[in-house]
């Protein structure tokens, strides 16, 4: 189920029920830069907090006790020094509302937004803050997020166990020490029982880290409306994975063009949205009825223009082949060239 609401979410969240909600996950509007429309007035970093706090209450409301809330958010330098907004938003939401801060995680970009200044780095990073309303009840499911042990964890493992290392005659003997994947010990019977060997178990899976590397929005292929602050849909998909099952209800306050909707899948999604322009987008969106238009251009090997497209499914029907993953594909990448031709995109629009 897809409902997607268009108004001011702090009126439009009265209307859900007490403890209905699995999970809350949301990008609030920035304090101060980014402008989402006319109608949609822009909070100033001192006012931020006052404006923003009241909504967490009716979150931890509409929240189940199981149920958890995601708030990707970012601050900005101001008058030469960094906003401090964000950690009195935290602070203030321990003193003034019931939600509880679980955890802190860090979402790493590729592309940092520029910012100018010779005296201050890159801005690579974003706050993902984990609230819940009960930690124990609170479901979270590791089992479905466990990734392969990295290269440094394994490289870590090699390096002696000191614990297990016998001291003569005042000198640290050291072991060596080898590693084994569970599904792969067989070093006992295999033979190796050599007494200075120390063997460590290496599980398959482990659990990540706290720091995401989701992709940015403008690399997603699906971001096709000229939405300021959109993110990609790997982030909401991860939490949705993590944190809900088959059935629930995600809600996303400010769902902007719908980003959160696209990783529900078999969950329900609630969306609220104040620009009617994106409200109607993500309808559009989350249904799949979404009409890309390009200019695509296509040429001659020797880079001759040939004619001009506006969808590739225009190319399709008109060339008279099931070309239409096969084009797209092949723009996107960059590999330009196919069926004797080469394709550009020269523009995207919507
Ligand atoms: C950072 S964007 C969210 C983008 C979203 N995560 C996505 O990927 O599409 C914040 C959104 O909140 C909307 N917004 C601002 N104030 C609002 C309000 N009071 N109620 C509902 N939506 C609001 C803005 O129009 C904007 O689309």
């Amino acid at each position: 189920m897809i409902d997607i609401r268009t108004g001011d979410c702090f009126e439009l969240i009265k209307d859900l029920p007490d403890n209905s909600v699995d999970l809350v996950i949301t990008s609030p509007p920035y304090a101060d830069i980014v402008n989402y429309g006319k109608n949609i007035s822009i909070k100033k970093s001192d006012e931020y907090v006052d404006w923003l706090l009241p909504l967490f209450n009716e979150i931890h409301r509409v929240l189940k006790p199981t149920g958890s809330f995601i708030l990707n958010i970012n601050d900005n330098c101001e008058g030469g020094y960094r906003n401090t907004f964000i950690y009195e938003l935290i602070y203030r939401n321990s003193k003034e509302t019931p939600l509880k801060l679980y955890d802190t995680y860090y979402w790493v970009k590729k592309a940092g937004i520029p910012n100018g200044s010779k005296k201050r780095f890159r801005n690579m990073t974003e706050y993902i803050f984990h609230f819940c309303k009960d930690a124990k009840q609170m479901r979270f499911y590791m089992d479905r997020v466990l990734e392969e042990p990295a290269e440094s964890y394994l490289d870590r493992l090699k390096s002696p166990i000191n614990n297990d290392n016998e001291i003569i005659d005042g000198v640290r003997e050291r072991k060596k020490v080898v590693w084994v994947r569970r599904t792969s010990m067989k070093v006992d019977e295999d033979g190796v029982k050599d007494p200075d060997l120390v063997q460590r178990i290496v599980p398959d899976k482990v659990r990540p880290d706290n720091v995401f590397y989701f992709k940015s929005a403008n690399a997603a292929r699906d971001n096709t409306i000229r939405h300021p602050a959109p993110y990609h849909k790997e982030l909401p998909t991860y939490f949705i994975n993590l944190l809900t099952d088959e059935g629930d209800v995600v809600l996303d306050v400010f769902s902007g063009i719908g980003t959160t909707g696209l990783g529900c899948n078999d969950r329900n999604y609630i969306g609220f949205e104040l620009n009617e322009k994106y409200a109607e987008f993500s309808k559009k969106r989350l249904s799949g009825n979404i009409d890309k238009e390009y200019v695509i251009n296509q040429y001659d090997l020797e880079d001759n223009f040939i004619r001009s497209w506006k969808t590739i499914t225009e190319i399709e029907n008109t060339l008279g082949f099931d070309s239409h993953n096969h084009i797209e594909d092949c723009i996107r990448k960059g590999n330009k060239t196919s069926y004797g031709f080469q394709w550009k995109l020269e523009e995207q629009r919507i």
